[in-house]
């Protein structure tokens, strides 16, 4: 699969089949988002590769996240369009996946240095994703799940001068989700041409 179709492919996943990922694929998607691009070539980044009860733990967490974030849900075909149950279901499991992947990188009080192990870090997470479409695997990135970043702390052990970035269940997608449209599809406003 070339890069192209692996962009366009990949969607945010959010059902996946309990069949265990190899060690070996996984291997294969880190070391993508390890050749990402890095400020100051620092390549910060550190994946944990979560599975079994662990990932129980952290859905407690999550679904409790996404109890009070769904309170007054509106499930607008911009949040992938998921129903209240559907979405709490989800959060519980992180959608039954095998295996979840958690981006860290370094912690700084120094607000450059914040943003460019963010960027950095975010570069990886990307390139990890679009290894995992290129191998069948589905992904999504989330956030929610840092709003209890206490929580997340305590499970996995993550000491505070770790910044943790980002998430993703990792596994094989149960039905295709449903494509996202980009807005503004034709890049009229997006696309601004500086001469
Ligand atoms: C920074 C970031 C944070 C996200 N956080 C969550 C999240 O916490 N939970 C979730 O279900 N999806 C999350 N998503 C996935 C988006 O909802 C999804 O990418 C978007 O709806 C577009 O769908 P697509 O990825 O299938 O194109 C996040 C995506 C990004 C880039």
């Amino acid at each position: 699969m070339d890069v192209f179709e692996a962009i366009h492919r990949r969607r945010a996943v959010r059902r996946y089949s309990p069949d265990r990922v190899g060690r070996e694929d996984i291997h294969t998607i880190l070391d993508a988002a390890n050749w990402a691009p890095s400020a100051m070539n620092r390549q910060q980044w550190e994946f944990l590769v979560v599975t079994g009860t662990k990932i129980r733990e952290m859905g407690a967490s999550y679904r409790a996240i996404i109890e009070e974030y769904t309170k007054n849900w509106d499930p607008s075909p911009l949040r992938g369009s998921l129903s209240r149950e559907e979405f709490i279901r989800f959060a519980g499991s992180y959608g039954g996946a095998p295996a979840v992947i958690v981006v860290l990188t370094d912690a700084s009080d120094n607000p450059d240095l914040y943003k460019a192990n963010l960027e950095s870090a975010s570069a990886a997470m990307e390139n990890l994703l679009l290894a995992a479409t290129a191998l069948g695997l589905g992904t999504c990135w989330m956030t929610g799940p840092l709003r209890d970043e206490k929580a997340l702390r305590e499970i996995l052990t993550i000491p505070d001068d770790r910044e943790i970035v980002a998430v993703t269940p990792l596994g094989y997608p149960e039905g295709t989700p449903n494509d996202q449209p980009r807005l503004d599809q034709g890049m009229e406003r997006k696309i601004r041409w500086v001469e």
